[in-house]
């Protein structure tokens, strides 16, 4: 065996291991059918396209880094990643964008923009979940966060609605028994949904969503910040914050804000008040690399949750439309 090839039997070992380790800690049904290739032969440039676009975005618009990653977890927990979230409404259906949960996600016309490109090349063969599952990753990568690999091979859906998101999606006020619940029904874990809220080391919320906790949790929110937000939301609940004080890099700064009681939501400060979390946090806020090594595993789960099976679902030839 030349070395070349010893090399090559190496590097698909490790991709086998790495399938293989997906495989045992994938939560959802459908792992088996992505593959790091999925797309080698039918278009072979997709990750380049993906990527071309999503930097070309971020560069224009830096908080699109933040919505493209809020793009993918709201997909992949209504009805697993499978674009559900793209569809637009109809006349005789309210699809999941239009969701009260949803209303401020951004960043459709990127993914458009993607998908487009994509077209062009290879027409009808790269789903826009899988489109979303790239993006979300390099729109990380590019807020200088970590990188990974993305397995392919979702299937776009053909259900959207409204309604479907109202138990799927954690609302702000959870507390984190409740967080770890909802999170565990699709095999999180405690770390893994800690890691995950990390995402809001990215991106913004609106004053109708931390309201609330300005008003009625002042002992868990420093004096500061809660009049400064009480300033900021006087004008009604359109007016916004960002997560922590360096919203379009992706770091531990979000934990240390956690730490000195200035996360934005309660769903964000409970992690550092309630004992079944407070020392994850204290890792992440401590040890960039663990937070980065743990948020990559949470986005490798995420990425493959209740995936459509074998010929279920199809490859939309536009991301806001069903194929007729
Ligand atoms: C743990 C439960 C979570 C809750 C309760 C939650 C809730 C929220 C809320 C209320 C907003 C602000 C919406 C607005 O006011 O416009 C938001 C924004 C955001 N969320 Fe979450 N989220 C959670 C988990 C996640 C996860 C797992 C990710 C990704 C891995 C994520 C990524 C984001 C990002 C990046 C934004 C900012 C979007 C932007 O600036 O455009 N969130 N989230």
């Amino acid at each position: 065996m030349t070395m070349v090839s010893a090399a090559k039997n190496l590097v698909r070992l490790l991709v086998l291991a790495q399938v293989a380790a997906g495989l045992l800690s994938g939560s959802g049904g459908g792992v088996a059918a992505l593959s790091y290739d999925y797309y080698g032969m039918s278009c072979p440039y997709t990750e380049y396209i993906v990527r071309g676009v999503v930097a070309d975005a971020i560069m224009k618009d830096p908080t699109l880094s933040a919505s493209l990653l809020r793009l993918h977890f709201h997909d992949c927990f209504v009805q697993g990643c499978d674009a559900s979230v793209l569809l637009d409404s109809t006349d005789d259906n309210t699809a999941e964008k239009d969701a009260q949960a949803n209303k401020s996600l951004r960043g459709f016309e990127v993914i458009d923009a993607i998908k487009a490109a994509l077209e062009e090349r290879c027409p009808g063969t790269v789903s826009c979940a899988d489109i979303l599952a790239l993006a979300a990753r390099d729109a990380v990568l590019m807020a200088r966060g970590p990188y990974y690999s993305v397995p392919q091979g979702r299937r776009d859906g053909t259900r959207s609605v409204a309604a479907d998101t109202l138990r799927a999606l954690p609302p702000p006020f959870f507390n984190a028994t409740s967080l770890i619940s909802l999170f565990a029904t699709h095999g999180f874990n405690v770390q893994d949904m800690v890691a995950l809220s990390g995402g809001h080391t990215l991106g913004i919320a609106h004053c109708v969503n931390f309201k609330d906790r300005v008003k009625n949790e002042l002992e868990t929110l420093d004096g500061t910040l809660a009049s400064k937000l009480g300033a900021t939301c006087a004008a009604g609940d359109s007016g916004s914050a960002p997560f922590d004080r360096t919203s379009t890099n992706f770091d531990t700064v979000y934990f240390k804000e956690l730490q000195a009681r200035r996360g934005l939501l309660s769903s964000d400060q409970t992690l550092f008040e309630s004992p079944e979390t407070k020392a994850i946090v204290n890792m992440f806020a401590m040890n960039q690399a663990y937070f980065f090594y743990a948020f990559q595993q949470g986005m490798y789960k995420m990425g493959q949750i209740d995936l459509k099976e074998g010929d279920v679902g199809e490859i939309r030839a536009n991301c806001r439309v069903v194929n007729s």
